[in-house]
């Protein structure tokens, strides 16, 4: 019966969808040896899918950042090395997202500033959204994984259709009006641990500008392009009034359970890709007191949107950085 034929875009990989909109497991990858007619067929699963995970990879850091320069120029933590900060990888292109303090090797206090910066990442969120060039894919790597059955899950919220099944008055008004998101990364510092950040002046804090809503062009669909670090809401550079109420109802429609995806890390080695343009992302909670060493490499955007309304620039932009005392980040957020 030609009905139950399967008809599948890709020819090298095999994709089984975790989610009824979105988010694959993607096989039959050869990381060693990567094709380039692989490589396209893993960016078009990206456009489709938003999030893509790739078990047992054995990428190690350094395979790592050469199979991510594929998608693009990747980010780098140069900025965060103030003072002269040693950094915990050879490669700089890598963004520390475990719990592991890079000088002693060993579980993060839970009361040390990273710890408590770390809180943040525990809301739904889109990297580098409180840059002014935005990140495209983030690549998250396995180094060392806690016990199962304590948590530590990546969880996702699929943006795009949370765009398209918006309430019909508020999607006629987001469309009728220009409106843009101004991000801080130390405003999501301090909604993931009020107490600890509760000096920290926000609003006085540096922030950047991207549209609320966007046209993700590798798929042509639309997106909403919100998440933790999403401060305020203008239009025609004034905020809008109710501001905080939109904020907040966006990104609770936006992460309604109907739209989540749970990704369960199984061993070392495990990577999964996401696009920061169509999804939203969190660390899921996990118990303390097991290492969880995930590492990952950010894509610089590089659509005709990923400055946003910011302007472009090369210089070195640090948007917060935990390792600075308490009272100078109050002083000097940079
Ligand atoms: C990140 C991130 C989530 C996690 O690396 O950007 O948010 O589960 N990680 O660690
Ligand atoms: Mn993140």
């Amino acid at each position: 019966m030609p009905g139950l034929i399967q008809q599948s875009p890709f020819r090298t990989i095999t994709v089984r969808e975790l989610h009824p909109t979105y988010a694959a497991e993607v096989t039959g990858v050869n990381f060693q040896d990567l094709s380039e007619e692989q490589f396209q067929e893993i960016n078009a699963a990206m456009a489709k899918y938003g999030v893509c995970v790739f078990r047992n990879t054995g990428l190690d850091d350094t395979a790592h950042v050469k199979f991510s320069e594929r998608f693009g120029d990747l980010d780098n933590i140069r900025r965060y090395l103030k003072g002269g900060r040693k950094p915990r990888y050879e490669h700089l292109e890598l963004f520390d997202a475990g719990n592991i303090d890079g000088e002693t090797n060993s579980i993060l206090d839970p009361d040390s500033p990273k710890a408590h910066s770390n809180r943040g990442n525990g809301l739904f969120h889109s990297d580098s959204s409180f840059n002014p060039r935005r990140a495209s894919f983030s690549l998250l790597r396995a180094v060392e994984l806690p016990p199962r059955s304590t948590g530590g899950n990546t969880d996702f919220a699929d943006s795009r259709t949370a765009f398209d099944e918006l309430p019909e008055d508020l999607k006629a008004e987001l469309l009728a009006h220009d409106y843009v998101g101004a991000h801080s990364m130390a405003h999501s510092r301090k909604l993931g641990s009020p107490e600890f950040f509760k000096d920290m002046e926000v609003d006085s804090t540096p922030m950047f500008r991207h549209r609320i809503v966007q046209l993700h062009e590798p798929s042509g669909r639309m997106n909403l392009y919100i998440g933790a670090h999403l401060h305020h809401i203008e239009e025609n550079g004034k905020q809008i009034p109710g501001s905080w109420d939109l904020v907040q109802r966006l990104n609770q429609h936006a992460t309604q359970k109907k739209y989540l995806a749970v990704v369960q890390w199984d061993s070392p080695g495990d990577l999964v890709i996401w696009d920061n343009r169509s999804v939203l992302h969190r660390a899921g909670a996990f118990q303390g007191g097991y290492r969880r060493d995930l590492r990952r490499t950010t894509v610089h955007d590089d659509s005709p949107t990923a400055w946003g309304l910011n302007e472009v620039s090369t210089a070195e932009w640090c948007a917060f950085n935990v390792n600075d005392a308490k009272e100078e980040m109050v002083k000097s957020p940079v």
